[in-house]
């Protein structure tokens, strides 16, 4: 693995292997049954992969520990291109209904999944709090360009550069189309402020019904301090393409952590292009809780 440079599909840029798979990856099939998760990437992914993963099971932890994350719950830009010349994908080897992973913005998404009217649940984080906690990712990953300085990276973020392209379009294009598509569009900031009401959420939207204690079990074990102990949940399992002594995959977990990275003049510069950006929308990000 190397950090080999971005190329773009239809204008968004996408680490290269899933560039040049992207028409296998298009032409992908899901089962109705099938539960896409999609996210800008740092915006919270995991955190909801792991909250599904126990409605699904009824709260049972043993059986969200039978596998890290990515294997229970697979990224489909990395884990459904088939292999060449034959056999299956991690995907395809796995018996609907599945959990899927994307980062990829509204209109890449495989047609299927809006054919077929699988659920589709997406997170967003506040722009700020997201930029900073991509900034520490691509720090501590190998698969992704490197960040370079700081203050060059909130431009890159602003600009649209960074792998799975402009972090505006993307909570925007899944805003729009939310109604229409019957999207569970979730808050990050909302997660933290009240994960318990989040949680049945979800569950309600699954068409789940589970008892307040297996809620509240699952609660406690999507905590950010559960998780970052879990090893199925820590993402430890993948010391090949993340070294975590540059920053743990679980790093903080918190709202408002920009406000350590951000001088006051380049809160200015970002806030002055947000409402340019953003203009027209009125999505209800909060930047502190
Ligand atoms: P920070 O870098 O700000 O700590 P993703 O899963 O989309 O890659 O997002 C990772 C971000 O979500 C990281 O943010 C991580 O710490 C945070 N996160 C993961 N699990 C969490 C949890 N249970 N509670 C709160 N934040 C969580």
């Amino acid at each position: 693995v190397h950090r080999l440079p971005l190329i773009k599909v239809q204008g968004v840029p996408l680490r290269c292997l899933i560039a040049n798979n992207f028409d296998s990856i298009s032409a992908f099939r899901p089962d109705p049954s099938d539960i896409l998760i999609a996210t800008y990437p740092k915006a919270g992914t995991t955190w909801v992969q792991e909250i599904v993963d126990l409605l699904r099971h009824d709260g049972d932890e043993e059986a969200t520990r039978r596998a890290p994350t990515q294997e229970r719950s697979p990224f489909l830009e990395i884990h459904y291109p088939p292999p060449i010349p034959s056999g299956l994908s991690r995907i395809e080897k796995m018996t609907p209904p599945r959990v899927i992973k994307t980062h990829l913005p509204i209109n890449l998404v495989p047609e299927g999944f809006w054919e077929n009217k699988c659920k589709v649940i997406y997170v967003a984080r506040n722009a700020k709090d997201n930029l900073v906690s991509y900034y520490h990712f691509e720090k501590m990953t190998f698969i992704q360009p490197e960040p370079g300085p700081w203050d060059g990276y909130i431009h890159k973020f602003m600009n649209g550069e960074l792998a799975w392209g402009s972090w505006y379009n993307h909570v925007k294009d899944y805003w729009m189309e939310r109604e229409k598509k019957n999207i569970l569009y979730l808050f990050y900031e909302d997660m933290q402020e009240n994960p318990r009401r989040e949680v049945e959420r979800i569950m309600h939207y699954l068409d789940l019904s589970l008892s307040d204690d297996v809620i509240s079990r699952i609660v406690e074990l999507t905590s950010f301090k559960s998780m970052k102990e879990n090893p199925m949940a820590n993402y430890s399992s993948m010391p090949d393409i993340f070294d975590q002594s540059i920053s743990p995959f679980m790093r903080k977990g918190v709202v408002g952590d920009w406000t350590n990275f951000f001088t006051p003049a380049q809160n200015q510069l970002f806030d002055a292009d947000y409402t340019k950006q953003m203009k027209d929308f009125d999505i209800p990000f909060r930047t502190n809780i």
